[in-house]
């Protein structure tokens, strides 16, 4: 399977942002890249993304109700993802579990949710540093997975994006023998729990990866791909993360 290389704007941008959509739709065009390549705008940008763009790229949402509709003020079902020109979206992701205070359960029926709107389902895990600090960081990976991961999952319905929080957006990144050991174990549990099927699930990395430290992270072992908040927000920064995926 290809690498994935997923941006995740976070609660960033504004039609102006199009533009960088723009510059990386003709890059990649004259430059058709050897991973696939998924944008997670805000949702306020999804269908004039999807309205301006040909498959380049796919399109993400960041998060998604459980629900297909109902009395939920704020929230975005994924068939709502699915009809702005989504299919993918991101669930799980620490800043969702920190300040919104998701728990494993509630993303478990978020991914199943993606899947029955039949979006792809990249699930986040990961360790604080604390966590990390008290030796703890297989086990809290392994009982994320364990508890955020439905039964059912695929190399074809799910990505797993382990992002250790103390990397997210501090420039701090693990050592590449940090995340070829966290990976490796995640790849265990994938295969303890889904047989064959966990051998081909893309585990991607996230956190502080930049153009500078990508092609080291992306030819480890078990890295299937990156998901990249900051460096994602401007073409030439994501592009240059592209282009250090090496191919089959
Ligand atoms: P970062 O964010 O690349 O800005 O560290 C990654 C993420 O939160 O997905």
């Amino acid at each position: 399977m290809r690498q994935l290389i997923a941006g995740n704007w976070k609660m960033n941008g504004t039609r102006e942002s199009l533009r960088e959509l723009a510059d990386l739709r003709a890059a990649l065009a004259a430059k058709p890249p050897q991973a696939d390549v998924l944008i997670c705008p805000p949702a306020t940008l999804l269908s004039r993304a999807f309205a301006s763009v040909a498959h380049e790229y796919e399109l993400g949402g960041q998060d998604c109700h459980a629900e297909i509709s109902g009395a939920f003020t704020g929230d975005i079902s994924a068939e709502m993802l699915k009809d702005a020109g989504a299919s993918a979206v991101i669930v799980g992701h620490s800043e969702r579990r920190q300040y919104h205070h998701e728990t494993d359960a509630q993303v478990a029926a978020k991914a199943k949710a993606a899947w029955r709107a039949g979006l792809l389902a990249v699930i986040c895990i990961g360790e604080t540093e604390d966590q990390r600090d008290a030796g703890h960081a297989h086990k809290v990976c392994g009982d994320q997975i364990a508890g955020s991961l439905p039964d059912g999952v695929t190399a074809a319905n799910t990505a797993v994006a382990y992002e250790p929080v103390w990397a997210i957006g501090t420039g701090r990144t693990p050592t590449s023998a940090e995340i070829a050991d966290v990976h490796r174990h995640i790849r265990t549990c994938l295969t303890d729990r889904f047989g064959a099927e966990g051998t081909a699930i893309r585990i991607l990395y996230g956190g502080s990866m930049k153009p500078s430290n990508a092609a080291e992270i992306l030819k480890l072992e078990n890295v299937g791909g990156g998901l990249i908040g900051g460096a994602s927000l401007k073409a030439a920064d994501f592009l240059a993360i592209i282009a250090c995926v090496a191919g089959a």
